[in-house]
């Protein structure tokens, strides 16, 4: 059998079915209260009824500072968290398992989306070019103080906890794609001369400090950390010192006890970006790796046969075909994504 319909049976993840993921991708239909709805149940409950076997949340706003798009749901209170009871249920009844998306986009925003406030970040300069969510600059950030990071890593922490209880099965930190952890990360935003910025080991502080937060607060087997460190977002590159950054930070999660990494390049060409850092990190990582972008079948295959990736992922030919894996399994074809199907949530 081919290997992407196997499934994937670990005890540091819960089991999956198969190996095909719908990766994290925000659509901007949550309510005015941030929450879930039930054409989002319908959504999820879809991709789940086509036989995939983990659904990555959009991304889920952990905090009202935290926020930096228009209508995406948040997870900051218990009335949001309970709006997604009934997509966990819906998703688990057909047989799939789901993970939500704990974001928060530090700069990436504007005070329009942080209730007056400046966004924060690891800087206090605010990120180039016109935000099209609001058609202005992007917000001054103020940058965070070396006293207030715990809240943030409280915030992750809660919305972890508030996640599970719920239902989901996992929670998947978002540390990349230029939000705030990547803020910190990435030597090109990343301006500070305190302890969390400067040096490799500086500027994974942050990031690491959250891990560990979270990871002291709900079982290591039920996160994952998305990172992104070779990608397409408003320019494709790589953090400029990635080999030095990997070898320190790549080790130390898995000493922190995370077991799961989801390598992401958002809009590029995977080989040119996460496949080189999958090829990088894998001898370092014997827990779960999950990367892709736009793979074909032939490709997810080859991946997971030599053993680099361990679960494929798969954005926009899961908005194209809410059946995808029914589609890998039987060989039928894939309809084409298309800008259009951003418009309407099927
Ligand atoms: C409409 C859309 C929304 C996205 N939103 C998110 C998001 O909320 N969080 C995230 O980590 N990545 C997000 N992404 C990136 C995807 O998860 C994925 O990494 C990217 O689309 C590459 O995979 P693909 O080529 O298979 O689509 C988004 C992508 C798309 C197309």
């Amino acid at each position: 059998m081919s290997k992407i319909l196997q499934p994937l049976e670990t005890e540091v993840f819960p089991s999956v079915r198969n190996r095909t993921v719908m990766s994290a991708m925000t659509r901007g239909f949550a309510d005015a209260d941030h929450n879930a709805t039930p054409a989002i149940v319908e959504y999820y409950r879809r991709r789940a009824a086509g036989n995939v076997g983990l659904i990555l949340t959009e991304g889920v706003v952990i905090h009202p500072s935290a926020d930096g798009y228009n209508s995406v749901p948040h997870i900051a209170t218990e009335a949001q968290a309970e709006s997604w009871r009934p997509v966990v249920e819906a998703v688990h009844e057909a047989g799939a398992k789901i993970a939500c998306q704990l974001w928060h986009c530090g700069r990436i925003s504007h005070a329009d989306y942080t209730g007056g406030q400046p966004p924060v970040s690891s800087t206090d300069r605010a990120a180039e070019g016109i935000n099209r969510q609001n058609d202005k600059p992007y917000g001054t950030p103020h940058r965070l103080t070396v006293d207030e990071m715990p809240v943030v890593y409280d915030y992750f922490v809660e919305a972890a906890q508030r996640a599970l209880a719920v239902g989901f099965d996992a929670v998947q930190l978002h540390l990349g794609h230029g939000y705030l952890a990547d803020q910190f990360l990435d030597a090109r935003v990343n301006d500070r001369e305190d302890a969390y910025g400067g040096s490799v080991e500086n500027r994974c502080r942050f990031a690491l400090e959250t891990v560990e937060r979270v990871l002291a607060a709900v079982p290591a087997e039920r996160v994952i950390a998305r990172i992104s460190p070779s990608r397409f977002m408003g320019g494709l590159y790589d953090w400029p010192d990635m080999d030095e950054m990997l070898d320190y930070l790549i080790p130390r999660l898995w000493s922190l006890g995370l077991r799961v990494l989801d390598v992401s390049c958002a809009n590029a060409d995977y080989f040119q970006t996460s496949g080189r850092v999958i090829r990088k990190i894998r001898p370092m990582w014997p827990g779960v790796i999950m990367g892709g972008a736009s793979l074909t079948q032939e490709q997810a295959e080859a991946e997971l046969e030599a053993g680099l990736l361990d679960l494929v992922t798969w954005g926009r030919s899961f908005i194209a075909n809410p059946d995808l894996a029914d589609r890998i399994a039987s060989g039928a074809d894939w309809v084409p994504f298309d800008n259009a199907m951003r418009d309407t949530l099927v």
